[in-house]
């Protein structure tokens, strides 16, 4: 993986919360550029603040991917928004490099007048996207009706009159509103992530953070992620790969099931078998990961997370792809996936026995399908693979199980 840009990062995260919910990303947009051209006329903070202020506020709501209630968003923005609040915040605290920031999701819907005076450096920010979003709420829901003074009412009370004076001189200045209808936004909304910069060690933090908070949604296509990785490393340096293939085959073990997260729950979760339909729906996942992270990962990660469902023989898809026509990268993620799905405990089913996935790795590398020397390398090592498998996943649950504890004590804390 050579060059991975910073804005990258943002359109990967972006992209794969619009697959999981269009609907909190379309607002997470519209609010993220309300909230920048506020700040704009602010003039407080530097170009790469903003475009980092605007970044969380696109995925202000993220939060509402572990509620029940994801689908309502009149539940979680209204009725009862402590959830998708706190959630939020325990998000950007453990999973990203926005640490410091995190409080502005945690308070992202408290009254202006309610919130603690204490001295938290960006309080100002929380004012203003609570407007922010809020603007883009109503608009919504009143249309033509919508009035953009009508927050005028609570100010002092629901929001800061600093905040709604700076959104009234930004509509004045920029028009953002019509700017948010005729969709010419978005231009501007790339150009200010050329802004965003972040080191190697925080794109990656994002980025499996970001996996992580698929993993809000089903646990276990997290799990399967932290699986496969492991195992496909594991394999990769039994076979001394270099340092640039080690990195490509991270990426790409990260992101290999990327689409699935445009498949509905009912199909990649069906604890029976599919009809020729769904399976031909599931299968679609690749392609999906193709068009979300085309142009934004190198072509050589690309390459191996298109490739991870072929099959040596050409039985595989979407390409039917012959063993000599691919390389030993692309191999050894098929074969990590392989032993990921085998292992891996669903709810209806039991993880498959040592010997019978052995037997049937060893069946797959005589069939042509898999390949016979990745196979010998994973079998020869399976015990010490598995058992860093077992660490790996030990650590996610109790990182799950230290966001859950977590939450309940915020909850208190806030009621
Ligand atoms: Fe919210
Ligand atoms: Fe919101
Ligand atoms: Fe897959």
């Amino acid at each position: 993986m050579k060059l991975l840009h910073s804005k990258d990062i943002y359109y990967i995260v972006r992209d794969v919360f619009k697959c999981l919910d269009p609907k909190v990303m379309n607002h997470g947009t519209r609010t993220s550029y309300i909230l920048y051209k506020m700040l704009q006329v602010m003039d407080k903070y530097e170009m790469y603040e903003v475009a980092e202020f605007a970044f969380i506020a696109t995925m202000h709501d993220i939060g509402a991917f572990r509620t029940n209630y994801m689908q309502d968003q009149l539940q979680y923005e209204t009725k009862d928004y402590m959830p998708h609040s706190i959630y939020g915040y325990l998000f950007l605290l453990y999973l990203t490099p926005f640490k410091d920031r995190a409080k502005i999701l945690l308070y992202h819907h408290t009254d202006f007048n309610q919130l603690p005076k204490k001295d938290y450096e960006f309080n100002d920010i929380i004012d203003c996207l609570n407007v922010a979003e809020k603007m883009d709420l109503y608009s919504n829901i009143l249309g033509s009706n919508f009035d953009y003074q009508m927050l005028q009412k609570q100010s002092g009370i629901k929001y800061s009159p600093k905040a709604l004076e700076l959104l009234y001189q930004a509509e004045k200045k920029y028009s953002v509103f019509s700017k948010l209808s005729s969709g010419e936004y978005k231009k501007e909304l790339d150009e200010l992530y050329e802004y965003l910069i972040f080191t190697n060690e925080e794109k990656k933090e994002m980025l499996l953070g970001l996996m992580y908070c698929v993993g809000f949604r089903s646990e276990y296509t997290m799990f399967d992620t932290v699986t496969c990785s492991h195992i496909a490393s594991s394999i990769g340096e039994k076979l001394s790969i270099s340092k640039d293939e080690e990195d490509d085959l991270f990426y790409a073990a990260l992101f290999h099931d990327a689409g699935m997260c445009a498949i509905s729950r009912e199909i990649v979760e069906a604890p029976r078998k599919l009809s020729d339909e769904e399976m031909a729906t599931l299968r679609k996942h690749v392609e999906i990961g193709e068009e979300i992270l085309k142009g934004r990962l190198d072509d050589s990660v690309l390459e191996i997370i298109m490739a991870h469902h072929e099959r040596g023989d050409g039985s595989g898809y979407p390409n039917k792809l012959k063993d000599y026509q691919m390389n030993v990268l692309q191999r050894i993620l098929q074969v990590a996936d392989t032993i990921t799905g085998l292992t891996s405990p669903r709810s209806y089913r039991e993880p498959k026995p040592k010997e019978l996935v052995l037997n049937i790795l060893r069946e797959e590398a005589e069939k042509g399908r898999l390949n016979k020397e990745i196979v010998r390398v994973a079998v020869t090592y399976y015990d010490s693979i598995m058992e860093g498998v077992k660490v790996k996943s030990d650590e996610m649950l109790t990182m799950y199980r230290k966001l859950q504890s977590n939450y309940e004590i915020t909850y208190k804390q806030m009621k």
